[in-house]
């Protein structure tokens, strides 16, 4: 039996540290520290999260290698997010990878975060692995290529045509805010607490879609954009405040689930019109937002109604985890794509 190959990913882009082990494609242990500083400030606050990184990440790894029950000597490889990301949480994550992968003598591998949000899709906890590492579609249960991807998170909105685990091109994107963001800030202007997204999704369970309507930016071809709607909404919510200043609270649900509705139809608008132009049915999500419930259920209603096969991660690899790194970087190590000690983050770090 041939020696098996076990990989360390290291995930430290916004506000979560977080490690993972995975052995011959198959995930061993995925640890994440979330960090609750930044909810009383309305956002990530940057220098918070580089400190708060430097504080969990030695904890995170060594939590995750004793619940894979790995030894340090036997990784073969630590994989890491290069970027897109904040600078100072980035630079944590670097430093730390770069340093224990020089202690152990071993190869270093740096992944694009939005790469692995993608790749999230082939993250396996069974046996399969094996299977996958052939590159197969393993019984439907990842996408074969080429596929799209919706990358919708915090800081990006993405629509990626994915022709094999390196080539990706992105074919849309948002020209200003994030889905996320959108979510975040629809959120904020309501009081809510950051992160708003998951939040939004929960006072909409009990809302009428229906209730009010936002008027959706019009953006030509694949492109999205959601800062008009953030200034539609907020002008709305101050105009009905003026008149009731009780109209959040008696009419949370309904707002809720109306903007959530407004943001989801303008992601599945675009979704439409790249697989028709591309005549491609395998759809994935990926990111944060594809937690969203009701991006879920609508994207398995359009599989229904448009032929589609649809793939859509598991609750803990939409949001940021180490799991997509460390399955990038088994990827990665598979193609001989290793990196040296000179490396540095990048905040901006394109996907193609
Ligand atoms: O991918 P992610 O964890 O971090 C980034 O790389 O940005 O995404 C975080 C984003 C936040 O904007 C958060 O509000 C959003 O994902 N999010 C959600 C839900 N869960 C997380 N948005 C809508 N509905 C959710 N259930
Ligand atoms: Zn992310």
């Amino acid at each position: 039996m041939s020696k098996p190959i076990i990989i360390l990913g290291i995930e430290s882009s916004c506000d979560d540290t977080a490690a993972a082990v995975i052995k011959d494609g198959k995930l061993l242990a995925n640890i994440i520290a979330t960090q609750n500083v930044h909810k009383a400030f309305g956002g990530v606050v940057p220098e918070l999260a580089s400190r708060a990184h430097q504080q969990n990440i030695i904890p995170v790894v060594d939590q995750a290698l004793k619940q894979a029950g790995v030894n340090m000597c036997e990784l073969n490889a630590i994989a890491f997010t290069r970027g897109p990301g904040l600078m100072g949480s980035l630079l944590v994550g670097t430093s730390f990878a770069k340093a224990f992968a020089l202690g152990l003598d071993i190869p270093l591998i740096e992944v694009n975060h939005m790469q692995g949000h993608i790749l999230a899709h082939f993250i396996c906890e069974s046996d399969e692995a094996q299977i996958i590492k052939d590159n197969e579609n393993s019984k439907n249960k990842t996408p074969s290529f080429p596929f799209l991807c919706l990358t919708v998170s915090g800081g990006h909105t993405q629509i990626v045509l994915v022709k094999n685990f390196f080539d990706m091109q992105i074919i849309g994107e948002t020209i200003d805010d994030a889905a996320g963001e959108a979510f975040d800030k629809a959120a904020k202007i309501m009081g809510i607490q950051y992160p708003g997204g998951p939040l939004i999704d929960q006072y909409a369970k009990e809302g009428n879609s229906k209730a009010f309507s936002f008027t959706k930016p019009k953006v030509p071809g694949l492109n999205f954009s959601f800062s008009g709607l953030k200034t539609g909404f907020m002008n709305f919510i101050n105009n009905e405040t003026a008149k009731n200043p009780n109209f959040i609270e008696e009419n949370k649900a309904d707002i809720c689930a109306s903007i959530q509705q407004t943001i989801i139809e303008m992601l599945m608008d675009k979704l439409k019109l790249a697989a028709t132009q591309t005549a491609i049915s395998q759809i994935a999500i990926s990111g944060g937002v594809s937690a969203n419930s009701l991006l879920r259920s609508t994207l398995n209603q359009l599989a229904q109604q448009l032929g589609w096969q649809v793939f859509i991660p598991k609750f803990e690899y939409c949001t940021d985890n180490a799991a997509m790194i460390a399955i990038t970087g088994y990827y990665k190590y598979l193609n001989h794509d290793f990196t040296t000690q000179s490396t540095t983050p990048l905040p901006r770090y394109a996907l193609d």
